[in-house]
């Protein structure tokens, strides 16, 4: 009767139904439900007796409360959700019960909606919320809309109420690039025109929501775009032999099986696919879309979390870290340039400064304002720097492009990424990525070598302003850890500089970069090797810092800053505010890199 997830096909149509408190939005799905013929037999008629028993007036809408329950039990819904079926296909209703659960149930991908119905109430008109929301669909890049004026049968079904309110909501939805497919005037209790076509209203002679729904067309089933999957994590196992790393993740869009040549983003590492070995349907099709799955390399390479797996044929993903972006924010406090957030993309999430505000528009009037702030409730387009490059697509694949802003642990707002704008890492990234290709890789796995040595390796940039001590912290941090038997090596900038940078060395250009980029360059050859590396630097900015973790992948660095203010932009894992004892700043570092998990204890 209702289809569980996994009879749910991908060209089925998953739909939203928003718009202003009360208008009749749970009504219509109800509706929806029982005029498809989708509910279980009897529950119709179990819940009318129910509000006949406890004398209340029957409502469509308790038919969803009723079949949560029920669908709840069979089935995983990590958010609440029914179905119903039309001769044409199976529809899946997502509950948007506000809309910050909504927007963040689009953007983190617990749900996604291909179409919309935007309901209004006939006797209230527009109201705030019809705005906003259709203002969040568009941001969304929700293109197919049916307008739905609800509650006909209040206005006596009034063709001229009727056009007044499309005529007002159309106007704002062509500001905003959105043309519903048709308007339909309704009534969710009575059933006009809903799945039926309704005598009431003689004088409109369109489709009924149902038809129109049939109409649409399913959005290029994700299946047949490119292959993505945002890494969720990296599981091994190194017991009894088995030395196993499953790249675990869910297949965002295309489909993936064993042979498949990959290459992951931002950090251009590439290997091909082994085996499948997680699998929730027929183990000999392709993993699609909207599936879990985890598979093994041929390869040993070392990615993490956050990188975006695509096919190495296919188009790749875009990597920054400065963005242009829509924003929609829903914060409590506004949105400002002075403050840290955390945007999650796929399954990364990164650290994240303003660096302007472009536009700002009220939601529910779209009115134009050149502010400083976004406030609640308002949308905007900014640009973003990232406490690292990111890799993520434009619009093509929703789930690779959406993002979520994290204000205080709170899902503060939610947009879509417009542009890949050029960082400071653009051409050195290029370099790495044919490094990494060309890379003679190890039948020695990292984390067979991180057990040997008992360490992650990672590179330690101790830095800070001139004469503030981080030389001798990084000496006898080294020491330190020399003597607890670790693979440890401090590499000073002149063991570079006279050697490496020879050929750079005293040259009238600024070299900054390239310097940067040969000692990251050298730093990685011995993380590779398994080392802990501790490299000291005056006043690293963020963009230097950058140069580093594009060339030795982000989580592979340690920053540690030395000094009571911080005065460069660099985003630090530690400070250490002087003065202190050499012991002690070794010890906090020591305790920082257990927590960080490159020193096992
Ligand atoms: P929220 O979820 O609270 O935002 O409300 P909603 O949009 O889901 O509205 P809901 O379906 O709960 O309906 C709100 C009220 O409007 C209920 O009392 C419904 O009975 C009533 N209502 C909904 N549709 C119609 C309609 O077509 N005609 C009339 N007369 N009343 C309706
Ligand atoms: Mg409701």
């Amino acid at each position: 009767m209702i289809p569980s997830t996994s009879q749910f096909h991908h060209d089925d149509l998953a739909i939203v139904v928003v718009g202003h408190v009360d208008h009749g939005k749970s009504t219509i799905i109800g509706r929806l439900l029982a005029d498809t013929d989708s509910l279980p037999t009897g529950k119709l008629e179990q819940v009318r007796e129910y509000c006949r028993r406890n004398s209340r007036p029957f409502e469509y809408a308790f038919l969803l409360d009723a079949l949560k329950e029920e669908q709840a039990q069979g089935i995983t819904i990590e958010t609440a959700r029914c179905f119903f079926r039309t001769a044409r296909r199976n529809y899946l209703i997502l509950d948007a019960p506000g809309h910050i659960e909504f927007l963040k149930n689009m953007v983190t991908g617990a749900s996604r909606a291909q179409a919309a119905l935007l309901v209004i109430d006939a006797v209230e008109g527009v109201q705030e919320n019809s705005r906003r929301h259709a203002t969040m669909l568009s941001l969304l890049g929700i293109r197919q809309v049916i307008g739905l004026v609800n509650k006909m049968d209040l206005t006596g079904y009034d063709r001229a109420r009727f056009d007044e309110i499309v005529k007002e909501i159309a106007a704002f939805m062509e500001q905003l690039q959105i043309f519903p497919q048709v308007y339909i005037p309704v009534s969710g209790r009575e059933g006009d025109n809903i799945a039926h076509t309704s005598h009431k209203t003689s004088w409109y002679r369109g489709p009924t929501v149902v038809e129109v729904l049939d109409q649409f067309q399913p959005e290029k089933p994700s299946e047949e775009k490119p292959f993505r999957m945002p890494v969720q994590g990296i599981y091994r196992f190194t017991q009894d032999g088995d030395n196993r790393r499953i790249i675990a993740g869910t297949v965002a869009s295309g489909k993936i099986s064993a042979g498949a040549e990959l290459t992951f983003h931002p950090s251009g590492k590439s290997g091909s696919v082994n085996s499948i070995e997680v699998v929730t349907q027929d183990p000999d099709v392709p993993v699609r879309a909207g599936y879990p799955t985890g598979f093994t390399l041929k390869e040993q390479i070392y990615i993490t979390r956050g990188e975006i797996a695509a096919c190495t044929r296919d188009q790749a993903p875009q990597v920054s870290s400065r963005l242009k972006t829509s924003l929609f924010w829903l914060g409590r406090s506004s949105l400002t340039k002075d403050k840290e957030y955390f945007i999650k993309l796929g399954t990364a999430k990164v650290k994240a400064r303003v660096e302007e505000i472009r536009k700002v528009l009220n939601a529910s009037n779209l009115h134009s304002q050149s502010k400083m702030t976004i406030e609640r409730n308002e949308v905007g387009e900014c640009i973003w720097i990232l406490e690292k490059a990111i890799a993520f697509d434009l619009g093509e694949i929703p789930e690779t492009s959406r993002f979520v802003v994290i204000d205080n642990y709170e899902i503060s707002g939610g947009g879509t990424v417009l542009e890949a704008l050029e960082d400071q890492q653009g051409a050195i990234r290029e370099k790495v990525f044919l490094r990494n290709s060309k890379w003679e890789k190890s039948s020695i796995t990292p984390e067979e070598r991180a057990i040997k040595y008992g360490q992650k390796s990672a590179l330690i940039l101790i830095t800070g302003p001139k004469d503030s001590g981080k030389k001798p912290i990084a000496r006898a941090l080294e020491k330190r850890l020399f003597e607890e038997g670790r693979l440890v090596y401090f590499l000073g900038i002149g063991s570079v500089l006279y050697g490496v940078d020879a050929d750079i060395k005293g040259s009238k250009v600024n070299n900054r970069e390239e310097h940067i980029r040969r000692l990251a360059e050298v730093s990685h050859v011995l993380l590779e090797m398994g080392a802990i590396l501790i490299v000291t630097a005056v006043e690293l900015t963020q963009a230097d810092l950058g140069i580093f973790e594009t060339v030795v992948l982000p989580d592979r660095v340690e920053t540690i800053w030395v000094g009571a203010h911080i005065t460069t932009d660099i985003f630090c894992d530690l400070q250490l505010t002087t003065p202190m004892p050499q012991e002690k700043a070794v010890e906090t570092i020591q305790i920082e890199l257990l927590r960080s998990g490159i020193l096992n204890s």
